[in-house]
């Protein structure tokens, strides 16, 4: 059951693909927990949540009663003592939404320092994100920003696979070669490049010869389906057949990572 960290530069399709996977595994009978770690949240609306769904639904980092009854503070409260292990393990259960068999939980913006923000919420959500790559018994899929930073060394390095989505030009595939030093310095194990809004074999070969040494999963094509999509809000898995073909082979090359 593969916990899989979804990141890249913004705009690149990321979202995209964590949707798309996560459909497939579903469809496939698995149990899977999808995570919306990007501060700019929309990975429901790619899971096909309606906006009513998804205006329910809180980010953990703004429960603040949840926050300060489980770090044993009061809310909003900073500074003194607090638990630096406070308990997660229920929260994907009692907070996540489902819909077309895939869970969706919302993480929020986790604080950020200079050093790291040591407080309260960051306790909480560091731990959760711990918790849901090494004490879950269901694919995890992740759909964060480009950083690895806010991940915590211990949960970067239980990550089974870092994909990075690029698309064809130079400032994504920079970012992508950022994310994986990043990934090694840290000792993750599996870095992996999916080319998304691909136009042809010129595109392919570009970013093939701009990462070398990485290992390439696949490519999605630039495709009309994946823009109305996301205009409607649909699902992009229900939307858009011609990825779902391509993003079938992605898994499989994936496997159990
Ligand atoms: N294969 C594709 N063909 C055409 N358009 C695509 C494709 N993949 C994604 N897009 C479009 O590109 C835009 C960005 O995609 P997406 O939201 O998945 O990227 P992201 O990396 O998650 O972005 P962000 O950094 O803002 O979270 C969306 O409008 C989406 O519909
Ligand atoms: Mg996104």
């Amino acid at each position: 059951m593969p916990k899989l960290a979804i990141t890249g530069k913004g705009g690149v399709g990321k979202t995209t693909l964590a949707a798309l996977l996560a459909h497939l595994y579903a469809a496939e009978g698995q149990t899977v927990l999808a995570i919306d770690a990007d501060p700019d949240a929309n990975l429901g609306s790619a899971l096909g949540f309606t906006p009513e769904a998804l205006a329910r639904m809180h980010p953990i980092a703004d429960m603040k009663d949840l926050i300060a009854e489980r770090t044993g503070t009061q809310p909003g409260q900073y500074g003194g003592i607090f638990t630096l292990n406070p308990r997660v393990d229920d929260i994907p259960d009692r907070f996540a939404a489902v819909r077309g068999g895939v869970r969706l939980l919302v993480l929020g913006t986790v604080q950020r320092g200079g050093a790291g923000c040591f407080c309260p919420e960051n306790t909480l959500l560091k731990n959760l994100m711990l918790h849901l790559m090494v004490g879950r018994r269901e694919v995890v899929i992740l759909d964060m920003e480009a950083g690895l930073e806010h991940l915590g060394r211990a949960t970067a390095a239980a990550v089974d696979a870092f994909v990075v989505v690029v698309e064809p030009g130079r400032r994504s595939l920079q970012t992508a070669q950022a994310v994986a030093q990043l990934a090694r310095d840290i000792g993750v194990g599996r870095i992996m490049v999916v080319g998304n809004k691909v136009r042809g074999p010129e595109d392919e070969a570009f970013i093939a010869r701009s990462l070398p040494g990485v290992e390439v999963l696949g490519y999605l094509p630039f495709s009309q389906q994946a823009i109305e999509a996301d205009l409607a809000g649909q699902a992009i898995y229900e939307a858009a057949p011609e990825l779902v073909a391509r993003a079938q082979e992605i898994k499989e090359r994936l496997g159990g990572t």
